[in-house]
């Protein structure tokens, strides 16, 4: 079942802002600019430059430049920051659920969703209000964003009504840049195009974690001591739409800073040569069943049809190739944690078979997942801007 090439869209003359990334262009992850190199425009249409390689707003940035409670891309994230995300996850998880409703009672936490998703916004939503939080949904159809409100006043609008944090899904890569430079507030990636989805990486990661314990004598991973070796000896395979995908991303640029090997296993359409670039530790393997007999780790990626235009692929064909069922899966790694993002497409890169069967710690992910967003909760409201930042207010 071919997916028929689309006609390209007509380019239109409107004239937009869009994100612009000046400076080093490509922003290599080793090389972090001097200076801020991201100019983000006032406007509501934050321009997607996502195929790969996509411009990583990576390395520091200047005092003030967004408020350090915030979770826009994994590559802000020291080794020690992820150790400490962890560490508050199995504080908060460990917590009384009366407790941990006085952490943040009554803290308001506005969920800005341009996208549908059904697990990181219930899971978010679900953290903060266990947090005790009061939390207010956002979403693009039933708001004054379909009368064509910006990003820029929709955030306004919402720290206006007390908004201390806004978890943005947005189909453009940097829109949380863009809200984050126009409230002052902390902003969660909640997922922002093909750039990145922090908060998966990290629950990923946490599942990965639980997966594979410490083995005796390294107590460091139980203690959340994240080092750039915690993860060796891990071979996690990413396998599918890596092009389109902020999750293949965001574990891409974390998961090997821990130690791991991270494969990318795709056809050439959906898995461009230049992807490894990515960064150190990733490479790419086209054969399916050659990359699992080297994984511990297997994550299956949805295919996206609707990223897919002018592109041509043929299901039948990659569902031969790439689809992870039984057969494959007893005969190349029979021991292999089986991971997916959701949400899945059953009979197309996964059958229910290895969905449901003993490999896969789908469930758990999503487990993982709103322990994860609570600890980014805590982060984000607990953090105060700096002496030299401006505060919301006098933006
Ligand atoms: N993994 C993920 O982002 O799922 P949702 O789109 O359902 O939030």
């Amino acid at each position: 079942m071919p997916i028929q090439r689309k006609t390209p869209a007509k380019k239109t003359t409107r004239k937009t802002h869009p994100a612009r990334l000046i400076g080093d262009g490509a922003g290599s992850s080793s090389t972090p600019p001097k200076k801020p190199s991201l100019i983000l425009l006032e406007d509501s249409v934050v321009r997607s430059r996502n195929k790969f390689p996509t411009p990583q707003f990576h390395g520091a940035f200047p005092p003030g430049f967004l408020h350090p409670g915030s979770s826009i891309s994994v590559s802000h994230f020291t080794l020690q920051d992820v150790g400490r995300i962890l560490e508050e996850a199995a504080e908060l998880e460990a917590m009384p659920v009366f407790r941990r409703a006085q952490r943040f009672a009554k803290r308001r936490v506005a969920l800005l969703f341009y996208e549908s998703s059904t697990r990181t916004r219930t899971s978010f939503e679900l953290a903060a209000k266990s947090l005790g939080a009061d939390t207010v949904l956002v979403s693009a159809l039933s708001s004054s964003i379909e009368k064509g409100e910006s990003l820029k006043d929709t955030g306004i609008t919402l720290r206006s009504l007390g908004a201390e944090c806004i978890i943005l899904r947005h189909p453009n890569s940097g829109a949380p840049y863009l809200l984050g430079r126009a409230t002052g507030l902390p902003i969660l990636n909640a997922g922002d195009g093909s750039h990145e989805h922090p908060s998966q990486a990290l629950l990923d990661l946490r599942a990965i974690l639980a997966h594979f314990p410490a083995k005796k004598g390294e107590t460091a991973r139980r203690k959340h001591a994240i080092t750039d070796r915690t993860l060796d000896g891990i071979t996690v395979t990413i396998v599918g739409d890596i092009l389109h995908s902020r999750v293949a991303r965001s574990n891409a640029l974390l998961l090997p800073r821990l130690g791991a090997r991270v494969i990318f296993c795709g056809p050439e359409v959906l898995l461009p040569e230049y992807a490894a670039a990515i960064g150190t530790g990733v490479e790419i393997e086209r054969d399916f069943e050659r990359a699992l007999k080297q994984s511990n780790v297997v994550m299956m990626l949805r295919i996206q049809k609707e990223r897919l235009s002018g592109l041509e692929i043929d299901l039948e064909d990659y569902m031969e190739q790439y689809q992870l069922h039984m057969e494959r899966l007893a005969a190349y790694a029979p021991t292999a944690m089986i991971l997916h993002p959701g949400p899945m497409i059953r009979g197309l890169e996964i059958t229910s078979a290895v969905a449901d069967g003993p490999n896969s710690a789908v469930a758990e992910q999503v487990y993982h997942g709103s322990i994860i967003r609570m600890a980014l909760l805590a982060r984000a409201l607990d953090a105060k801007p700096g002496k030299n930042e401006r505060s919301s207010r006098s933006r």
